[in-house]
């Protein structure tokens, strides 16, 4: 994992309405930011590809997060549709039929699987018919993950250190639900501060509204790259 360079650790949701918006937010980030999640809402919104091919050419990694969920068949084929894009990560629910139908199409693109929204609170998986702890479901799922050859999973910054405990250098962590020290957290309730994302294990940050919403977006992820530049060596 020593091998992520470490500005590529940092990465900026694109969460705007349009790829338009994208565009100017990326090129107000300039040299901030490397690393790019482009979203559901960009996807619905025209021109998803277009700008995947743009943060591509401009040599930008991207991050396609659709958290695909259908079955095999339907995502086999949706994975290959976005092979040879260069697409760096892609996400899919952690059902054990879609990774492994991910996987199998993957290519070069790294198969991220969500275990468990971090939306979804303990009532709602007893309403879904779980009647287990969510930390072990998340466990039970990353095993799944590894099991099936997804190359990580994305972790709230509490739960990462238990995966990496667990699954170690099998799976990469991303992880969301970043805010700045003092920060607003707004609607996410699991949330940790940059340094301790990456203490507690995370390879990767995915950060939006703290970059997006400040008033010097290229000022706060230089703020951010900072912390990182403290914590890797390289
Ligand atoms: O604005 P904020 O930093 O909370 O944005 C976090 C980003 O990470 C959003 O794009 C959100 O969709 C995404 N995400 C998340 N939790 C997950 C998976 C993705 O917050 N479990």
């Amino acid at each position: 994992m020593s091998t992520i360079p470490r500005r590529e650790r940092l990465i900026a949701a694109l969460d705007v309405p349009t790829a338009a918006e994208a565009r100017a937010l990326v090129e107000r980030l300039g040299s901030a930011v490397s690393f790019y999640k482009i979203g559901l809402e960009l996807s619905t919104s025209g021109g998803y590809y277009e700008l995947l091919d743009w943060l591509v050419k401009r040599g930008n990694r991207v991050f396609c997060d659709l958290k695909l969920h259908d079955i095999p068949e339907t995502v086999r084929r949706a994975v290959a549709n976005l092979r040879g894009r260069g697409v760096t990560f892609l996400t899919v629910h952690a059902d054990r039929g879609v990774m492994h139908a991910a996987v199998k199409e993957k290519g070069e693109i790294k198969v991220l699987a969500v275990t468990v929204l971090t939306s979804t609170g303990p009532a709602d998986l007893a309403e879904m018919g779980y009647a287990g702890k969510l930390e072990d479901l998340v466990l039970k799922r990353a095993l799944a993950a590894v099991e099936t050859g997804c190359d990580g999973v994305i972790a709230s910054g509490l739960e990462v250190a238990g995966i990496k405990e667990k699954f170690g250098a099998r799976l990469l962590a991303v992880t969301p639900g970043i805010r700045p020290a003092g920060g607003d957290a707004a609607d996410q309730k699991r949330v940790v501060e940059v340094a301790q994302a990456f203490r507690n294990g995370a390879d990767y940050i995915v950060v939006g509204r703290p970059i997006r919403d400040a008033k010097d977006p290229a000022a706060a992820a230089e703020a951010i790259q900072l912390t990182v530049a403290a914590i890797f060596k390289s």
